[in-house]
């Protein structure tokens, strides 16, 4: 029988958590994995179905808020915490951020608790580039200050900001990873990738915010979840690490591409729509510090974005349903009235 090392993966059924789950799985004989995850409307089982008979995988459904709930699934122990559970879409943080305070700031503070109380050898904490706001010029490095624009990033922030000063005042071994816009199979089709590739499936116009001239840098889901394993296990404690894609583009070119792809015109498919409230212009971040831990991303993006298009063809069973339900009502409150 082989000793198999825990990790209590948050968040393990939405779209980087699953993938990390999925790849550690794979990849880690030695490791057995448990996700927590409370199912609001983008956990979803699905995302893990390839894995979920594996005898080290076993699942809590609760919330990263309950402390009764994160104390029933760290159980006996377990060698390290993973949080990937948040409240993520910059749009929804601007029609409801209370929901961003409680999970990504109240839950990163009962996971956080959850450490010292276990002593848990290792907590990772999943973040984003959106917390150093807008980059006009250059590329964000870790030592940057943050300066968050939206509900959503100052949430994650404040989680951020929470995790350093726990290892400064009681030495909490903890790590940071701030990833750029993340894209590939199962994600949810609110954001920007997968709600373009689908409305085009659908026959739908894309909705285009302001100039569509902003950047982002893409990173592909499995790059990103190999980051999060790699600085997890190589990363020193109270550390920062970016986790950037290099692949900066505008979301017009991004829109032209998934149309291109899709077969159809430019004119037949945009509806430019009123732009998103304090819309941050670019996001670069500076990855070196993670280059220098070894990890880089392996998926280069026309590869990437094209396979991430085929995936979505030939899984409307995963997302037709999700775009059927309580999404139609989420749709039209956010784009109805641009
Ligand atoms: P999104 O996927 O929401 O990620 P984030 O806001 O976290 O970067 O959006 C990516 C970019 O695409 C962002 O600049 C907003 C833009 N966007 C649109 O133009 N239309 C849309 O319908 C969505 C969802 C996003």
């Amino acid at each position: 029988m082989v000793a198999h090392r825990r990790w209590l993966v948050t968040g393990g059924l939405g779209f980087i958590g699953s993938a990390f789950v999925r790849l550690v799985l794979r990849e880690r004989a030695d490791v057995a994995v448990t996700v927590l995850d409370s199912m609001t409307y983008a956990g979803n089982p699905a995302n893990v179905a390839e894995v979920a008979h594996d005898h080290r995988y076993s699942f809590v459904r609760g919330d990263i808020a309950d402390a009764a709930r994160v104390d029933a699934a760290i159980g006996e122990g377990v060698d390290a915490i993973v949080n990937f559970a948040a409240e993520t879409h910059v749009d929804r943080s601007i029609l409801e951020p209370e929901a961003f305070i409680r999970t990504d700031v109240l839950g990163t503070h009962v996971l956080l608790e959850a450490v010292r109380r276990h002593k848990i050898s290792r907590y990772l904490q999943v973040s984003t580039d959106e917390v150093y706001g807008d980059v006009e010029h250059g590329a964000s490095r870790e030592t940057d200050p943050i300066r968050p624009r939206s509900p959503y990033a100052a949430s994650k922030a404040g989680g951020d900001l929470q995790v350093l000063a726990y290892h400064t005042t009681f030495e909490t071994p903890v790590l940071i990873t701030r990833g750029s816009n993340t894209y590939g199979p199962y994600q949810y089709p609110e954001k920007l990738i997968p709600l373009f590739i689908t409305n085009l499936v659908e026959g739908e116009r894309v909705p285009v915010y302001g100039d569509g001239l902003q950047v982002r840098d893409w990173l592909h889901v499995d790059d990103h979840a190999r980051g999060i394993a790699h600085v997890l296990e190589q990363g020193t404690p109270g550390e920062v690490y970016n986790l950037a894609g290099g692949n900066s583009r505008t979301n017009l070119e991004i829109t032209k591409e998934l149309i291109r792809l899709a077969g159809r015109s430019y004119d037949d498919s945009v509806r430019h729509v009123t732009d998103r409230p304090g819309h941050d212009r670019r996001y670069a971040l500076d990855a070196a510090k993670a280059h220098a831990l070894g990890w880089s991303p392996s998926v280069g993006f026309a590869t990437g974005l094209a396979e991430t298009v085929a995936w979505y063809h030939q899984r409307e069973d995963w997302w037709r349903p999700i775009k059927s339900g309580d999404f139609r009502e989420y749709y039209r409150r956010q784009y109805a009235l641009r």
